[in-house]
């Protein structure tokens, strides 16, 4: 008895597949670890545009990873996104991205924004700055991520914790650059430079700056974008006190990470998949990012937005975002040998 209405349940379900199964065609599913609200109304434009539906579900990066192993061929995702150039270069070692086929990922996106092998490809560009009260720092004291280390700047420094992936991103690079020995130096001495305990978001470390806590934090740009542009008073003028400095403008340049995707190895829609992948990085989209989400463009030519234009040109460092994944573990361990929480 108790069956029927499930019967009856999973037949309306049969029913409703097969009379949607026209409709299913025009239908991607997008595993992703992005939060913004902003990308739900690129999927509406893409549905304007194509009659595309994308269906999405977020998780963390990690979890979506294991995810797609463990469902293997009979994954519903076509494409993957992530936050990191680290974890994307994971996703692509652990062998669920098919090479993407997308002309414009081909032709408007060369390597390191681009994996060699066209597994993954960047849709925006995030700098790791240093931001800096507008009362208490003078720009001149500012140079490098690495003089942030000194004594100078004992009890003057927020961050937050070394469990996330932009923090471990960052680290990678100095690696790459420095070696490890200096690096766990650097982790130290910023340790010991610590304010407070690493805690919250980038956004809270522009907050404790602003509130008086400390004098300089580590952010990704687009946090302050976000708190410049906040519903709440409180958060605008936190942004208001504090102002960005690129560092390392002398040597190997600003650290940036990326924004990207790849296409699911088991995916059968790879025409549909291309179609998203040539609209995220059609000039159109790219400059709604730097407009919308305060992330930069990965696609030459196309205009920064007003706000990116205040906070400055910089110089980036053009390392290739496979060391982001390459040197991860390396990284936590430095981390950790550091007593960075
Ligand atoms: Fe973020």
């Amino acid at each position: 008895m108790k069956l029927t209405p499930f019967l009856t349940l999973s037949a309306l379900f049969i029913s409703a597949f097969s009379l949607t199964g026209h409709s299913q065609d025009k239908e991607l599913t997008l595993y992703t670890q992005r939060h913004y609200a902003f990308d739900e109304e690129v999927h509406a434009k893409f549905f304007k545009k194509t009659g595309i539906k994308v269906n999405v579900v977020k998780a963390a990066a990690d979890e979506l990873i294991v995810r797609l192993q463990e469902e293997g061929e009979n994954t519903p995702a076509d494409l993957f996104m992530a936050t990191d150039g680290g974890t994307l270069h994971r996703a692509h070692e652990a062998g669920i991205l098919q090479p993407m086929t997308s002309e414009a990922a081909l032709e408007k996106v060369q390597p390191p924004l681009r994996e060699k092998g066209s597994h993954w490809v960047a849709m925006t560009k995030r700098a790791r700055v240093i931001i800096h009260s507008k009362d208490r720092v003078d720009p001149s004291e500012l140079s490098t991520y690495e003089a942030l280390a000194d004594e100078s700047w004992r009890g003057r420094v927020v961050v937050r914790s070394s469990t996330n992936s932009y923090n471990q991103a960052l680290l990678t690079t100095m690696i790459d650059a420095d070696g490890r020995k200096k690096s766990l130096k650097w982790a130290s001495g910023v340790r010991k430079n610590m304010a407070r305990p690493p805690q919250g978001s980038d956004r809270d470390q522009v907050r404790a700056v602003a509130a008086g806590l400390a004098d300089v934090a580590i952010v990704n740009t687009y946090y302050l974008g976000i708190l410049e542009t906040a519903e709440e008073k409180k958060d605008r003028d936190a942004a208001a006190a504090v102002k960005i400095f690129f560092p390392n403008q002398a040597g190997r340049g600003t650290h940036i990470n990326i924004s990207g995707l790849g296409v699911v190895k088991a995916s059968s829609k790879v025409g549909l998949a291309n179609q998203f992948i040539d609209f995220l990085l059609s000039d159109e989209v790219q400059a709604l990012y730097s407009k919308n989400t305060f992330e930069y463009p990965v696609v030459d030519g196309v205009p920064l937005s007003k706000r990116q234009k205040v906070w400055g040109e910089f110089k980036a460092d053009d390392v290739n975002f496979s060391v982001l994944g390459e040197l991860n573990a390396e990284a936590i361990k430095v981390f950790n040998e550091a007593g960075w929480e």
